[in-house]
């Protein structure tokens, strides 16, 4: 939980009295990036020279140890033991995590940069086992090696970043995300809360690549946008399996998760050849989870720009420095939410002025018995909505407690505004409990 707010807040506008008698602020907040921010540092160019010098570590790792680098056989302990001599040298506090799956041992590597707000982690991480068949160079030495070579940028370059920088290898993730499972399972409730997001990084130099993008917390999913705008390369939304990387351990336990991915098996379509070049027809990788996973089965140009938007992610994140959050307010009065019934609750703001912010925060506490029932929308004081949360008939759990973030920049700040939430399926029912907007 963080930390209450204090009751009177003082602003650029003046100071502003919460609403709230008792301030039960619902912040869980959803995005890795808490505030507006401001000051990142830029990245460095990651050298793809120096990726590419990993991938031939990790390919002569398994070509020494009988083919592949497969949890509970030589080539993976040989690639946890090069990959952490490389980050004890370079600086890193390193911790070899042990856990055992089909009666082998397997090993995670945890990597700290000291320093940082010890509050708010920001983690990268790749799976470092490949499959039995082969030595997983695309799969997934390639987002092994960036995030290697984003942790050995971070030192030479002295970063002194914000958040606090940690970065993570697993083990097992072929047979079932084991590694980042055990490690999100083991991890003390206190330290989990700790982590503001995590960036996963599983078959990012594909041969015939595409340049998807995890759909899921919206700061981590803007900053690699961004990136790829900044090179005139289009995105699209991650889609070929999603929970089926190590990001879904820490999704699972409410941590924000972002990451980058090239294609595995589905085919690239004549439209996605058009925009990103190579062959329509063909898989994205040909020699997925196959024997010629070799250091021949990468394109350098994914490899470079992937590693180049880790490090811009990690730099735009890490380093930015939080504004102090705006003026709030709140309503704490209860409305009802009869059953197949829309209400709404005001929120009436004065004295902010100029337009809304791009990151306006809704912070909803909504008590309710099934709240896949409701269906929940911020109006904007001329009435605009923005969709906060679609129903869901299969979510059975009760109770909305989640902090929003609106693109409202096209809205006045002051005016009514308000909540309005609809039950949409019979039987369950509830109460908008207090909703706050922060600006
Ligand atoms: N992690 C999968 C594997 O190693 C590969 C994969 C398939 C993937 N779909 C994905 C990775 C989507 C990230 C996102 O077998
Ligand atoms: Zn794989
Ligand atoms: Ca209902």
């Amino acid at each position: 939980m963080p930390p209450r707010r204090a009751h009177r807040l003082r602003t650029a506008a003046g100071t502003v009295t919460v609403l709230a008698a008792a301030l039960l602020v619902p912040t869980a907040d959803a995005s890795v990036a808490a505030a507006p921010a401001a000051l990142a540092v830029p990245a460095p160019d990651i050298p793809l020279a120096n990726v590419k010098a990993h991938l031939a570590d990790l390919q002569a790792i398994a070509n020494a140890n009988g083919g592949n680098r497969a949890h509970g056989k030589p080539g993976y302990k040989a690639s946890i033991d090069h990959i952490k001599a490389k980050l004890d040298a370079a600086g890193y506090t390193t911790a070899v995590q042990q856990f055992t799956y089909n009666g082998l041992t397997g090993y995670n590597l945890i990597a700290d940069w000291p320093g940082g707000d010890p509050g708010q982690v920001l983690m990268s991480g790749a799976h470092l086992d490949s499959v039995a068949s082969g030595a997983g160079i695309n799969d997934n030495g390639s987002g092994s090696a960036a995030v290697l070579e984003t942790a050995l940028a971070v030192s030479r370059a002295a970063l002194q970043p914000t958040k606090h920088l940690r970065f993570g290898w697993w083990g097992a993730e072929e047979l079932g995300l084991v590694g980042s499972k055990h490690y999100v399972n083991t991890l003390p409730t206190t330290e989990r809360a700790k982590i503001a997001g995590y960036v996963n990084l599983d078959m990012v130099a594909s041969p015939n690549p595409g340049y998807f993008v995890y759909d899921d917390d919206p700061a981590l999913e803007k900053v690699f946008k961004d990136y790829y705008a900044g090179l005139g390369v289009p995105t699209e939304i991650e889609t070929e399996g999603d929970g089926r990387s190590d990001h879904a351990s820490f999704k699972n336990a409410g941590i924000p998760v972002g990451g980058l991915f090239t294609g595995a098996s589905r085919l690239k379509t004549s439209a996605q050849a058009q925009k990103w070049g190579g062959t329509a027809g063909i898989a994205f990788d040909r020699c997925y989870h196959s024997s010629c996973d070799t250091s021949a089965n990468i394109s350098d140009t994914a490899l470079d720009r992937n590693s180049d938007a880790l490090a811009h992610a990690v730099w735009t994140i890490g380093t930015e420095v939080a504004l102090p959050p705006g003026p709030s307010f709140e309503n704490t009065t209860d409305v009802t939410v009869p059953d197949n019934t829309t209400v709404t609750s005001p929120i009436t703001v004065s004295g902010v002025g100029g337009s809304a912010p791009a990151t306006l925060k809704a912070a909803v506490d909504i008590k309710h018995t099934w709240r896949g029932d409701l269906v929940i929308d911020l109006l904007a004081p001329d009435g605009t909505a923005y969709r906060l949360k679609n129903s869901s008939s299969s979510d059975s759990a009760d109770n909305v407690l989640a902090t929003y973030t609106v693109n409202a920049s096209s809205e006045a700040a002051d005016g009514v505004w308000k909540l309005r939430v609809q039950d949409v399926a019979t039987y369950d029912t509830g109460y908008i409990d207090s909703w706050k907007l922060t600006f």
